[in-house]
């Protein structure tokens, strides 16, 4: 039996190599390589060119390598086979971090500050927002946004989550739904977007959502922060309303066309950070082996954990 690497993009071998010391057993193929078909009854893909996994006729699942899935729905052919995403603690952590890290430069200004020093400028006149004034909103409650709130809020930050459905969660407030999103909005300075990307959530990130998040002076101007998928932003909306003063600062590790285009406005924008798609990158070492375990779990009988659904498209 075989285990497929099937990444469009990447390098493969990394991948190859742990899952060849967690799955012994299993002969360990990438695309490209020469194997029997009928044996592959795994595949774990990023990107994976479309078509490429529906020539597998015993394939029993397929393993996003990261936790979003929108790359599954790109394929029109993709297997009818049940599909997991990886929820591991080192991706979950990691995301945190960036959430956090950004979510206290915007609040304690970074930028400014490094161009007050480039300028060897010393300015008396500042104040300091405390964490506990400034409203943290994340769009989506899920495995990574839960969790980035939760550490959102140990720093002090006035939290509160939006999802489709409910959420019960001490000291943070919860919004679900479009009849909540509006109050969500309205009492957010610092919007952390880890939507995944699906039809219902593509370019919710626009102008009209913008102009709606707090702007009753509590700070200069709300400030975003998207680490969920590109394609959740409409970028020109975001330009115009850093440019309109809707928005004060923003920062983007995800971008409607990765690479970010060289021509891309965002690049040279004075208050927008841009990082290469790297928030939260899935390490082989800890993502093979949140992998092979699902792979045991079939194997013995039991159900795939972290399931992707289809109907709801993550
Ligand atoms: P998840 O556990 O599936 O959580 C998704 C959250 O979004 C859930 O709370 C879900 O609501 C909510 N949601 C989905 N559709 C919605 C809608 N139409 N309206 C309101 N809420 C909606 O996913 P995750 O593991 O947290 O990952 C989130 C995303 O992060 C991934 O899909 C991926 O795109 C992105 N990501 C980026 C990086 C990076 O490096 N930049 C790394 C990893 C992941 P319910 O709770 O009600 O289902
Ligand atoms: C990265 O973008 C992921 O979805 O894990």
């Amino acid at each position: 039996m075989s285990f497929l690497v099937a990444l469009g993009s990447g390098d493969p071998d990394p991948w190859v190599e742990q899952f060849r010391a967690l799955l012994p057993d299993h002969q360990i193929v990438k695309l490209g390589d020469s194997y029997d078909p009928a044996g592959v009854e795994f595949a774990m893909t990023w990107y994976h060119p479309p078509g490429s996994l529906a020539v597998y006729p015993h394939l029993k699942a397929v393993f996003s390598m990261g936790a979003g899935v929108d790359h599954l729905f790109r394929d029109p052919n993709l297997p009818d086979v049940p599909m997991a995403r990886v929820v591991d603690p080192d991706l979950t952590n990691r995301m945190s971090e960036y959430v956090v890290l950004h979510a206290l430069s915007v609040m304690r200004q970074t930028r400014r500050y490094r161009d007050q020093q480039n300028q060897k400028l010393w300015l008396d006149d500042d104040w300091q927002p405390a964490a506990s004034d400034v409203r943290v909103g994340v769009m989506g409650m899920g495995v990574l946004g839960s969790d980035a709130a939760h550490k959102l809020q140990l720093i002090g930050f006035d939290v509160a989550g939006w999802s489709r459905s409910k959420k019960t969660l001490d000291g943070i407030e919860t919004f679900a739904g479009e009849a909540e999103l509006s109050a969500f909005l309205a009492r957010t300075d610092i919007l952390v977007v880890l939507l995944p990307l699906t039809d219902d959530t593509r370019g919710i990130i626009n102008a009209k959502l913008l102009k709606s998040l707090a702007h009753d002076g509590r700070v200069p101007a709300p400030s975003l922060i998207n680490a969920g998928r590109g394609n959740l932003q409409i970028e020109t909306d975001i330009l115009a309303c850093l440019d309109d003063g809707t928005l004060h600062e923003v920062v983007l590790d995800v971008f409607q066309i990765e690479p970010l285009p060289q021509n891309s406005p965002l690049w040279t924008h004075p208050r927008v950070t841009v990082t290469p798609h790297n928030a939260s990158v899935s390490d082989p070492m800890a993502v093979a082996r949140a992998i092979a375990a699902q792979v045991r779990r079939v194997e013995q009988g039991e159900a795939l954990l972290n399931t992707v659904s289809r109907a709801r498209g993550y």
